[in-house]
């Protein structure tokens, strides 16, 4: 009985233990695919998990900043300042705000989408 609840254990961290949240987790970044970035695949969770808890519609503490959908999205990407603000470059807002600057590859993926035309794809 003990050793058929220790094997119950170890196949419990076993399993637990191959779990992965993102491909960036697996690949490093020399592995970043820039090409045929997708809004819905790439863009959409970098934005989901980085950005959203203060850039929704409903949100108080974004300063306004929608980044909800493509439409939304497609606006800061023609302006220049989804990319300013991820590369942290001057005259745009640090984002994510107060957090650790995005991967690089993120970054990149950002960069490309919106020189490929920032596609709804
Ligand atoms: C903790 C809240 C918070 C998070 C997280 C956050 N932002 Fe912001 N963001 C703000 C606020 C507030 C502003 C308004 C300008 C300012 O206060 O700096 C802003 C401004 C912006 C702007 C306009 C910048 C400019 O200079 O015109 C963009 C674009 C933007 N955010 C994109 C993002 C992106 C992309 C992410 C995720 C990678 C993100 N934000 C994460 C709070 C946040």
């Amino acid at each position: 009985m003990k050793n058929l609840f220790s094997v119950y254990i170890f196949s419990a961290l076993f399993l637990t233990s191959c779990y992965y949240d993102s491909v960036e987790d697996l690949y490093p970044a020399s592995e970043c695919i820039t090409v045929n970035v997708s809004f819905s695949q790439d863009i959409q969770p970098i934005l989901v998990n980085n950005c959203l808890t203060c850039h929704t519609a409903a949100s108080t503490i974004g300063g306004g900043i929608n980044l909800e959908g493509h439409e939304a999205v497609l606006f800061y990407a023609n302006s220049g300042s989804l990319v300013g603000s991820v590369k942290q470059s001057a005259p745009y807002s640090a984002m994510p705000k107060s957090a650790a600057k995005l991967e690089a590859c993120k970054i990149l993926k950002i960069e490309s989408w919106v020189q490929a035309g920032s596609p709804n794809n």
